[in-house]
């Protein structure tokens, strides 16, 4: 495809960048919810790219690459306005952001799509499904009321107790990342643990004053009725006494609480455990995204 000279293609600086970034991202996905341009901001480093893609000056689409949390993984994300689609955008982000991954020391490229149109971009790339995730979602309609937790068990919020979630990497959180169901092990830095995956609230539950169990909630800074469950999680010695039940209605209940309508979660295809625990709260099945990779020095 040849290079179109009236496309530019900038990674973001400015907040108006960030949040020209974001916007593509909500129109793409509007069924999914996009962090505050403070958020963005505040998880940046230096293995992330995020770039704009302009045509005449005017925003067409925009890009991600970064170090992927599988391990030896580079992920690359070109999405394209809808519009804009068919005239080589896609292409040529993608092109850049293979570029930025090359100079990580990675050996597969990852990305992820969710329709057929985008799938067969992904196909006309090399890139081939690795794994699939489902989207389920709970509807509330009234106040959730959590059954107890296990004896011997005390719940609290990370953001209540700051240090928690921090100690808590080493003998919880490598254990349960250990066991997602996954095709790459999960590589997740101390760092990453914290950037990535606390959200607020983070309901923790303490055995002994040790995190043995965690469940929360991502808000939407455009969408206040709905969040997005994040890391839900048991360590081995106690599951199967209920305290996944108790952490997830923990949750929904918060979500109650504060006049949130829509709950939504996602989770590898592969957790039968996870899924079926969800089904019986009462979320259905919405959505399925597909994963994806190659090889990075492919063609
Ligand atoms: C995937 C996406 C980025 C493609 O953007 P785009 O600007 O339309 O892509 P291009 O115009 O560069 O397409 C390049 C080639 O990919 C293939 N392709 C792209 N869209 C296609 C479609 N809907 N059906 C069949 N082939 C398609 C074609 O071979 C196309 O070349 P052609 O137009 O000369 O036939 C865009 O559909 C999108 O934003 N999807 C949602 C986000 C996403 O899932 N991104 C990750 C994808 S790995």
């Amino acid at each position: 495809m040849p290079t179109d000279p009236a496309l530019d293609i900038s990674p973001c600086v400015t907040d108006d960048d960030y949040e020209a970034w974001r916007q593509v991202r909500i129109a793409v996905l509007p069924y999914e919810r996009t962090i505050s341009v403070a958020e963005l901001r505040e998880s940046s480093s230096p293995d992330r790219l995020m770039v704009l893609a302009r045509r005449d000056g005017v925003v067409v689409g925009h890009g991600l690459a970064d170090r992927s949390s599988m391990a030896g993984g580079g992920s690359v994300t070109p999405r394209v306005l809808p519009e804009h689609r068919r005239h080589g955008v896609g292409t040529a982000l993608l092109e850049h952001l293979v570029e930025h991954v090359r100079t990580l020391g990675v050996e597969t490229l990852r990305s992820g799509a969710d329709d057929d149109d985008s799938m067969a971009f992904a196909h006309r790339f090399g890139f081939v499904e690795v794994n699939r995730e489902v989207e389920q979602t709970f509807h509330l309609d009234g106040p959730v009321e959590p059954t107890p937790p296990p004896d011997d068990i005390e719940v609290v919020t990370a953001q209540e107790r700051p240090g928690l979630w921090e100690a808590a990497y080493e003998r919880f959180g490598l254990e349960v990342l250990a066991d997602f169901a996954v095709d790459t092990p999960l590589e997740v830095t101390r760092e990453n643990w914290v950037r990535e995956w606390l959200v607020d609230p983070m309901f923790l539950a303490l055995a002994d004053g040790e995190v043995v169990g965690c469940a929360g909630l991502g808000l939407d800074p455009d969408q206040p009725t709905r969040a997005e469950n994040g890391l839900t999680a048991v360590r081995r010695d106690w599951r199967g006494r209920g305290l996944a039940v108790h952490l997830k209605q923990r949750t929904l209940a918060w979500a109650a609480e504060h006049g949130l309508t829509e709950v939504y979660t996602w989770t590898q295809d592969g957790n039968a455990a996870m899924r079926a625990l969800n089904t019986r709260l009462g979320y259905a099945t919405t959505r399925v995204g597909i994963q994806l990779a190659r090889p990075l020095h492919d063609g």
